[in-house]
């Protein structure tokens, strides 16, 4: 396993049917994490989002209930028809209006520089391309916009991280797509981020998702010469 940052064409992707089972499963896994741990990061996490919101990668809905009633408005996207079905029965449930788009990050169908918050939680380990991703993001946020994220990242410990590589495959076959030895923050700061976060532990979870970091990003202004 080489230790790069960017996603290799090698690796396949999981099936179609196992990513409807993924669905179906996602919140009975990730359940006790959320209960001992991720449930309150994602809400104070949440407590900062502003004005036009757009979360990528929504998955099942998990952090719905978070967002502040004063946002302006909420725009999760979510390119998985099983994972945005289940995201749709959970907004139904609890009657957070929000509006639903099935796109992928790497190509969101919004205008430049029309968002204030972007959210990601536990995607771009999932992304197929994390730098186009972040670029995408740059893209659409306003200049005073802000990434409000928690991702599971490699482990800075040599033997955990060791694990994460030779995990990989079967992880990534299980878990969706999901690298679990991407280095998230170094990948930010490359793309252009001035990144603010905080390491932590996600609790309840497999080791080799147990590193976790929490925190903002904002896009680096480009400064034109006069
Ligand atoms: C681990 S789940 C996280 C779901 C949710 N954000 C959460 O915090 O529970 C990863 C999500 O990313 C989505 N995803 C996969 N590839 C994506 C892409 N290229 N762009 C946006 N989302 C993607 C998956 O469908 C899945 O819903």
């Amino acid at each position: 396993m080489t230790d790069t940052i960017s996603t290799s064409p090698q690796v396949t992707a999981p099936s179609a049917a196992w990513m409807r089972v993924f669905a179906l499963v996602y919140d009975s896994f990730l359940w006790l994490g959320e209960i001992v741990g991720m449930r309150s990061r994602r809400r104070t996490l949440l407590a900062d989002a502003r004005g036009q919101v757009v979360e990528i990668g929504a998955g099942t809905g998990l952090n719905a209930a978070h967002y502040p009633d004063r946002i302006a408005e909420l725009i999760l996207t979510e390119p998985d028809a099983s994972m945005r079905r289940r995201l749709e029965r959970r907004l139904r449930r609890t009657g957070r209006t929000a509006r639903i788009v099935d796109a992928p990050a790497e190509r969101l169908p919004l205008d430049d520089g029309s968002v204030d918050t972007v959210v990601s939680t536990l995607v771009l380990c999932t992304v197929d391309d994390p730098e186009r991703t972040l670029s995408e993001i740059a893209r659409v946020l306003r200049q005073d916009g802000q990434l409000l994220f928690v991702e599971h990242v490699r482990a800075s410990s040599r033997f955990l991280a060791a694990c994460q590589d030779y995990l990989f495959r079967p992880w990534r076959a299980f878990a969706g797509g999901c690298w679990c030895n991407r280095r998230t923050v170094e990948m930010m700061r490359a793309c252009g981020f001035i990144v603010d976060a905080d390491d932590a532990v996600w609790r309840g979870m497999p080791a080799i998702v147990h590193p976790i970091v929490i925190g903002r990003a904002t896009p680096r202004q480009v400064v034109s010469s006069p």
